[in-house]
């Protein structure tokens, strides 16, 4: 044994050839933490001290490569200054260097997930050798960072400018083709047999058939290619990457530039830019933000983990109503796995739910993701039915029929007549969990379990926990959730539940703004460019005006201090006009089929004129901040409320489920964490300023506190 450290050993083979591997001890994957680098540096100083070793093959004692980075250390590092976050990339850079620079042959054994710092160690060998199942990538750019150990100036000169700057600025995960045609590997073996094409690959170097000194040195110069050229490659580069990532998202943007900034220059000097920019990168509100949500995310699932031990088995699903969302929930149980009966009392609402899985799987097929046995084994998931003879075995069933708490109450009493012990669950958006479960002998076997429209598309399912729902039915849905493939929030029960309670909250501050003299277009504008994926107007008609209309009149009635209004409300009057929204065409916006049939919204100069009486100030032109202001400080004060009222259990859980829910724009982290972003301090007096708005605007207490404390929910 050469070197046997906590993360990295090394052990001489047969004919000088050493073995560096990764096995980070006490858990499932190897990552770069702070041991590991050092482990790493140790472990090359004993390498370079022992002329036994004429070649070395890296490889992992795990199931991954390297995963990447230890993000849990993120929080801490980069809350030092950005001249000490580049000394740290450029100290982590100085090890990956002294392991390059080991003048034998060094090929990587890339056995599974090589990802972020777990790739550039693989570049920073001369040579690397895949697995056919493994994946390689470089995820920084969504922590709001790119790549610190190296990889923005080996990978131009290993795979060329076009080809960095789309694996580093689009963060995509790769396959080993894709991997094998841009190069960035050298060979594709049959997986179990990469360490032994590693070993291979060093003997043929060391028996001169492969020139591995000329391979190194192409990382060490600048890159080889005419000034002329390289201007235009990265123009390109960075006219594609500006368009796509958009002005939200700075890391793409900065990895080109710093990609360009480093092209004329030897490795060294390279990595010094690339430091530099990692570090100024660190320091943006985005990469706090989008790496606090990565660690959300972790915890939200290490909660949902906990919770779902006391799961019952989910073999068998049944869902009630083939409706949109009905249809959606049968579609998406069947595709992950879980087969589901699909009850309706009517036959063509049967055949309509299976068409739209039917459709929905021929895209599928049709973009290559599934043949055409796997789309017939889903279809044949999918049980429609009339009856409730089919509900043999059912372990949980989701009603999705209509929105009317009588109708629901007696198909729900009526199905634990039918089917004796099982689960139950209400996909209701407005009716309280506790209130239908009066319906029930067994309310402890029911829990809400809100789906969002397209089921297929959207990540988020809140389970609701009602007063007697038992620990082991939300255990159960929190789990089915997970087997669908959702990430599931459980909340307790209230009026519009988690996320409805907070985004009600939003629209009344956009009908205010409308009250007030606001133009609807220029605060769609703003909200849009602050982040979110539509601007409020147009969100109402995309969820649908009378959807909206009736779930507002249930907020107002659940918290009618500062959910009930006393003016015009400009959706009212969209709904009073029949403009749904999108779903007939019309409501705030127009709505034009595109060449892909798809709904194109159209300005509509009627609306205008039919929201006048809503209109009771001059017209104004309002400023970006105030617009901003105006629309998150409701919302973010709910938050706080569902926190204070533990109605969610977590900052994390709260923030998750908005971003997954409603696609609160994730670089800015969730309510809670632009809350923080602003500070606690100065978010009170926001809503001091604004407070004469009415109740929505005022500081909660635990607002209060924490601001007077000094403290921010994310610690
Ligand atoms: N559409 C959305 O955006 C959305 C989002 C989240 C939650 N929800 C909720 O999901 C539920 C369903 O909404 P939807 O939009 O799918 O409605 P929908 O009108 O498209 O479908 C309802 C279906 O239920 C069927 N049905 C009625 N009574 C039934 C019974 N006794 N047994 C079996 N089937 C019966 C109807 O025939 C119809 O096919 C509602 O509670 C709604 O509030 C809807």
């Amino acid at each position: 044994m050469i070197y046997q450290g906590n993360a990295v050993s090394v052990e001489l083979l047969d004919d000088g050839i050493a073995e560096l591997k990764f096995d980070l001890q006490g858990e499932s994957v190897n990552k770069f933490n702070r041991a590991t680098l050092e482990d790493l540096s140790k472990a090359t100083e004993a390498l370079k001290g022992n002329d036994q070793v004429k070649g070395i093959v890296v490889t992992s004692g795990k199931k991954v490569f390297i995963v990447g980075a230890d993000i849990t250390e993120f929080t801490e590092m980069f809350a030092n200054d950005e001249a000490e976050i580049a000394k740290w990339s450029r100290q982590a850079n100085d090890i990956f260097n002294a392991f390059e620079d080991l003048d034998v042959p060094k090929v990587a054994a890339i056995n599974g997930f090589a990802l972020g710092g777990g790739l550039e160690m693989c570049l920073a060998c001369e040579f690397r050798v895949m697995g056919e199942a493994a994946q390689v990538g470089f995820p920084e750019v969504k922590l709001g960072i790119y790549p610190g150990f190296g990889g923005t100036v080996r990978t131009p000169r290993i795979i060329g400018v076009d080809n960095a700057v789309e694996w580093i600025a689009t963060g995509s995960q790769n396959k080993a083709d894709k991997a094998l045609k841009v190069g960035i590997v050298d060979a594709v073996v049959k997986a179990g047999d990469e360490r032994d094409a590693a070993i291979d690959l060093v003997k043929q170097c060391l028996a001169g058939k492969i020139d591995f000194r000329a391979k190194r040195q192409e990382k060490l110069d600048p890159l080889p290619m005419p000034p002329m050229e390289q201007m235009m490659a990265f123009q390109t580069g960075m006219a594609m990457v500006q368009q796509q990532a958009g002005k939200n998202y700075p890391a793409p943007v900065e990895a080109v530039k710093s990609m360009q900034k480093a092209a004329g220059m030897k490795r060294d000097d390279a990595l010094d830019v690339e430091s530099k920019g990692f570090a100024k990168l660190a320091k943006t509100q985005q990469a706090t933000a989008m790496v606090g949500l990565f660690l959300a995310d972790q915890q939200v699932k290490k909660v949902n983990g906990k919770t779902a031990k006391a799961s019952r088995e989910v073999k068998h699903a049944a869902v009630l109503g083939a409706g949109i969302m009905g249809g959606g929930i049968a579609f998406q149980s069947a595709l992950k796995g879980t087969p589901i009966v699909m009850k309706d009392i009517n036959d063509k609402a049967l055949d309509l739910g299976m068409n739209e899985a039917s459709k929905l799987l021929s895209k599928r097929v049709s973009k290559g993701k599934m043949d055409a046995a796997g789309m017939g084994k889903v279809l044949s998931a999918i049980r429609p039915t009339l009856s409730y003879e089919d509900f043999k075995d059912i372990d949980v069933i989701v009603e999705a029929v209509v929105e009317n708490p009588k109708i629901k109450q007696s198909v729900l009493a009526e199905t634990e007549e039918k089917v004796e012990g099982a689960i139950l669950a209400s996909n209701t958006s407005t009716i309280s969990i506790n209130r239908l479960a009066e319906a029930l002998k067994k309310p402890e076997n029911f829990a809400g379990m809100h789906f969002f429209n397209p089921v297929h598309m959207m990540p988020l399912v809140e389970v609701i926990r009602g007063e007697k729902t038992s620990d082991e039915t939300v255990a159960t849905l929190v789990n089915y959730a997970q087997k669908m493939g959702k990430n599931p929030v459980v909340v307790n029960d209230c009026p519009g539940f988690l996320v409805n309670r907070v985004l009600f909250p939003y629209f009344a501050g956009f009908s205010m703004l409308v009250r007030d003299g606001a133009d609807f277009q220029q605060v769609d504008k703003v909200m849009q460019k602050f982040g979110w994926p539509m601007g409020p107007a147009y969100l109402l008609d995309v969820v649908g005006i009378d959807t909206g209309v009736h779930a507002a009149k249930v907020m107002a009635e659940g918290f009618p201090d500062r959910m009930d209004h006393d003016f015009k409300d400009p959706t009212e009057i969209m709904f009073e006009n029949e403009r749904y929204g999108q779903k007939n065409g019309i409501g705030f916006y127009k709505y034009e089929e595109d060449k892909k049939g798809k709904p194109k919204k159209v300005v509509d100069e009627k609306t205008y004129e039919l929201i006048k009486p809503a209109v009771t100030s001059e017209p104004k032109d309002y400023d970006a901040d105030e617009i901003i202001a105006r629309m998150m400080i409701p919302m973010c004060t709910e938050t706080v409320r569902c926190l204070e009222d533990n109605i969610v259990g977590s900052p994390a859980e709260a923030d998750m489920a908005m971003i997954y829910g409603i696609g609160f724009p994730p670089f800015r982290g969730g309510p809670l964490r632009y809350i923080d972003s602003i500070g606690t301090q100065a978010f009170v007096e926001l809503c001091d300023k604004y407070a004469h708005l009415g109740a929505l605007y005022e500081a909660p207490q635990m607002l209060k506190d924490k601001a007077a404390k000094g403290e921010s929910f994310f610690g």
